[in-house]
């Protein structure tokens, strides 16, 4: 599991995060819900170790995140990030091959992946030939080339329409495996309603609430903090 302790991220004079303490099982998808500005991808950023820490630590597995190299950390960004002069298959293989895998061995890993996307045949083409969600797709799919234990998704349907949104929730569901944490950021509450066992609830940086997503999205909220209900009740 994932083990955050005191986590405080500064910049400038202010903290970006606070203190902020959680666990996040394996098995489990663990979404973080805010509003816009409330550190989440810093967090994940944090997380992924694009960004040092300020204080505090974070045990993954009993062994310090630091430990952990690049390739066990999967990071989905909410614009896919693919490169575009990359063919897919190319996008995929990149990672695996500059880790010093066989490039006949990362070849057939991406079909692997890419069939299991239902993308089998897309590996030429390249990011602008193919569709958002496709492209969002490919995204989970080559940061699953390393089989990290540790995925991190930042709004990964935000770019998506709503029948996309809710292929791309079962994909990320079927992600679920008992070797592995998932972090889910995400504007998308039913989304999180739908797939994420715990619910972290972030408001200028502070964690706020940490409970279990039924618990969260109860008809009864008056055992979330003042926020969380003001933040939910806002969306319908
Ligand atoms: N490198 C940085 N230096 C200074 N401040 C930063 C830096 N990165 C982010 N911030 C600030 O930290 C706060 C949290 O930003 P962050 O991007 O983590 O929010 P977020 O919850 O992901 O928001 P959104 O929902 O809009 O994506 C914001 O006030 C942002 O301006
Ligand atoms: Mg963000």
């Amino acid at each position: 599991m994932l083990n955050v302790n005191n986590l405080t991220k500064k910049a400038g004079n202010g903290e970006i995060l606070k203190n902020l303490s959680f666990i996040a099982k394996r098995s489990e998808i663990t979404a973080v819900i805010g509003p816009s500005g409330s550190g989440k991808t810093t967090l994940l950023r944090c997380l992924a170790q694009l960004t040092p820490i300020s204080s505090g630590n974070v045990q993954f597995s009993g062994q310090d995140l630091k430990e952990l190299s690049h390739g066990e950390i999967g990071l989905v960004f909410q614009n896919f990030h693919l490169f575009p002069h990359l063919t897919i298959l190319e996008n995929l293989i990149l990672a695996p091959t500059s880790h010093g895998i066989q490039k006949e061995i990362a070849v057939q890993k991406a079909h692997q992946v890419l069939k299991q996307f239902s993308l089998g045949g897309k590996e030429k083409r390249f990011p602008s030939e193919i569709s958002g969600g496709q492209k969002q797709r490919v995204a989970i799919a080559r940061a699953l080339m390393l089989d990290p234990p540790l995925i991190l998704f930042d709004e990964p349907t935000s770019a998506l329409d709503p029948e996309m949104v809710k292929e791309v929730g079962e994909i990320i569901s079927s992600l679920q495996d008992s070797k592995r944490v998932i972090i889910l950021v995400t504007h998308e509450v039913r989304l999180a309603q739908r797939i994420a066992s715990r619910v972290l609830f972030l408001d200028h940086g502070i964690l706020l609430d940490n409970v279990e997503s039924a618990e969260f999205f109860s008809t009864d909220s008056t055992k979330l903090s003042k926020r969380a209900q003001r933040f939910l009740s806002n969306l319908s």
